[in-house]
């Protein structure tokens, strides 16, 4: 695999993004960074706190500023992107001219079972508002996606390997 380009994972929380970059970033020999990791390393402040303090636009707004910075990095990155990073028109755009977008189809209920501590994230609270949320975000989603890959029922490694076929 030899990617000149930062690649982008995106989906719904609980997704496996992150664990799928990581993945891949080993066994690839290429950097991978998780966005949020990065917001809260640059803030100084969990999410959590974020959300707290500037609601979910104050978030969005960080989420943007930093999405930029990484797409205009020159050097091949696997970004595991928020969940909800598609909800800000102005994303889209980055995404177009940055780099190649990976979209990990989950359900709503899927995730849920995936996710262990809903502690860390604001807007996964209860099952019925994430449904809802995951529903609306469908389209966006496949609307910067260039390649789509479902993980039901799959392991991190098996969709890693899936995904480093399609790169
Ligand atoms: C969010 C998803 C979270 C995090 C924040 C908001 C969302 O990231 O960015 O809590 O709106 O879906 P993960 O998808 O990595 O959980």
């Amino acid at each position: 695999m030899e990617l000149t380009r930062p690649v982008f994972f995106v989906g719904f929380m609980g997704a496996g993004k992150t664990s799928v970059a990581r993945r891949l970033a080993r066994t690839c020999g290429v950097a991978s960074v998780d966005m949020d990791t990065y917001i809260e390393r640059r803030e100084g402040k969990k999410v959590k706190e974020i959300f707290a303090e500037g609601g979910e636009e104050g978030f969005r707004a960080i989420e943007t500023d930093v999405l930029r910075e990484l797409g205009a990095k020159p050097d091949p990155l696997l970004i595991s992107c928020g969940g909800g990073v598609v909800v800000t028109p102005a994303n889209h755009d980055v995404f177009r001219e940055a780099g190649f977008v990976v979209y990990l189809e989950v359900t709503a209920d899927e995730a849920a079972s995936r996710i262990s501590d809903t502690s860390t994230r604001p807007l996964f609270q209860n099952l019925e508002a994430a449904r809802a949320r995951c529903e609306e975000r469908l389209p966006l989603y496949e609307a910067v996606a260039n390649v789509r890959v479902s993980t039901a029922g799959k392991s991190v490694p098996a969709i890693a390997r899936e995904v480093q076929r399609i790169l």
